[in-house]
């Protein structure tokens, strides 16, 4: 997409496209301003001219959640699970992150010969592995959890996939919705006993229905994306020739990973309905339009950075859009950090580790930039 968003930025930074019945902005200053300024813009799609209800009872959930509600309630739902996401609680999982990544290594290499798939068999379980760890999923449910997981970001190609997905959702809810109780019932020292006993700032208790939805939303938001950091960040490293120079410079991977975050964002989009007329740049936004703000688009603005369309690989940016910006700012930020520098330490630690040549098919998700499978080559540990 990166050709076309600089055309954009050039020619038309803010533009409608009536073919969508949406407005897309293209540049650094303007993608910030969309995605920050709550007093002009809305989370909420339901504040849409055009919005036509909802299409399954799975949306109604998430709708309701912090990703989609202004403040004030936003901050309240937002406020529950802070704590939990804070860089300095997160900073203490690392010797846990560790073992679940030597051991997901481990694993890998005793399945495979001096070739592997970076997506199967490191990238996608790794974060699905950390957050039911962090919910506090019993062990004897993890295998049954990854399933369900699978099928929250399997793409339907046909009706019947799309049924026993809309299926093994509701199993997701029914099981959460139990998990839950029991925490009511019996607290324990986890994430889903902090929901569910959750008390909000305005006094009441967090109903059941939120509580679930808080739970969708940390799988839905955490998972693809932190998949695609830790591939995207392995691809942009192979390509620039890096790998080896960082294998043996465990400070450097930190930053790096910040390039990789700026240079190919896994969520290249946010949308935005306008709370009244909204001027931006030459352009008049009416009330209840839908706004496109294009984070992978300002992430490679060379009004922000220089020489913008190159991987530095020790540029430490500052301001890149990857995990949004302001209020909606990315909750689990530092866990997606920690994770990622965990995966990619361990994985430079393999001897001779380098892509290995295949065509790359890009992630079946909107929005979403990534591959769906990146083969990569190794001598040993
Ligand atoms: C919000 C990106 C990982 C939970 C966001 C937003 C972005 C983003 C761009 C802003 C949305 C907006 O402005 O409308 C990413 C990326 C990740 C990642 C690129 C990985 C590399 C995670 C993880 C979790 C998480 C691991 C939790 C387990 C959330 C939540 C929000 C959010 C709950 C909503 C925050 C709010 O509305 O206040 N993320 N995210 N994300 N992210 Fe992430």
């Amino acid at each position: 997409p990166f050709d076309w968003y600089r055309e954009m930025r050039d020619g038309s930074p803010v533009r409608y496209d009536a073919s969508r019945g949406s407005w897309d902005v293209f540049r650094h200053a303007d993608v910030k301003r969309v995605i920050s300024d709550d007093e002009a813009f809305s989370v909420n799609p339901r504040t849409a001219s055009d919005f036509e209800g909802l299409s399954g009872e799975g949306e109604g959930l998430i709708l309701d959640t912090m990703l989609f509600q202004d403040p004030p309630r936003h901050d309240d739902l937002r406020a529950v699970v802070d704590d939990a996401f804070s860089p300095r609680t997160v900073a203490e999982m690392e010797p846990r992150l560790r073992d679940l990544m030597s051991e997901l290594l481990d694993d890998a290499l005793a399945a495979n010969d001096g070739e592997m798939d970076l997506v199967e068999e490191i990238s996608y379980p790794f974060p699905v592995i950390v957050i039911a760890e962090l919910l506090g999923v019993p062990a004897e449910d993890r295998a049954q959890f990854k399933e369900w997981s699978d099928s929250l970001v399997a793409a339907a190609s046909d009706e019947e996939i799309a049924e026993r997905q809309q299926q093994s959702q509701q199993e997701m809810a029914m099981y959460f919705l139990d998990q839950l109780q029991q925490r009511r019932e019996e607290p324990r020292d986890d994430l889903l006993t902090t929901i569910a006993t959750a008390e909000l700032d305005d006094g009441s208790k967090l109903p059941q229905e939120e509580a679930l939805g808080m739970c969708m939303l940390l799988l839905i938001a955490g998972n693809i994306t932190t998949t695609n950091l830790i591939t995207n960040a392995v691809r942009c490293f192979g390509n620039q020739g890096v790998l080896s120079e960082l294998a043996g410079n465990e400070n450097a991977v930190g930053p790096a990973i910040e390039e990789a975050l700026r240079y190919r964002a896994p969520v290249q989009a946010m949308t935005r309905i306008a709370r009244s007329d909204v001027t931006l740049g030459d352009a008049t936004i009416e009330e209840g339009d839908r706004v496109v703000a294009w984070l992978g688009s300002a992430n490679r603005d060379e009004r922000a950075f220089d020489n913008a369309d190159e991987f530095v690989v020790d540029r430490a940016p500052t301001g890149h859009l990857g995990f949004g910006h302001g209020t909606h700012y990315c909750l689990g930020a530092p866990l997606a950090r920690l994770e990622a520098r965990v995966a990619l330490s361990e994985l430079l630690s393999l001897d001779g580790l380098a892509l290995a040549d295949a065509d790359l098919s890009p992630t079946r998700s909107s929005f979403i930039y990534g591959v769906e499978s990146l083969p990569i080559r190794y001598d040993g540990r």
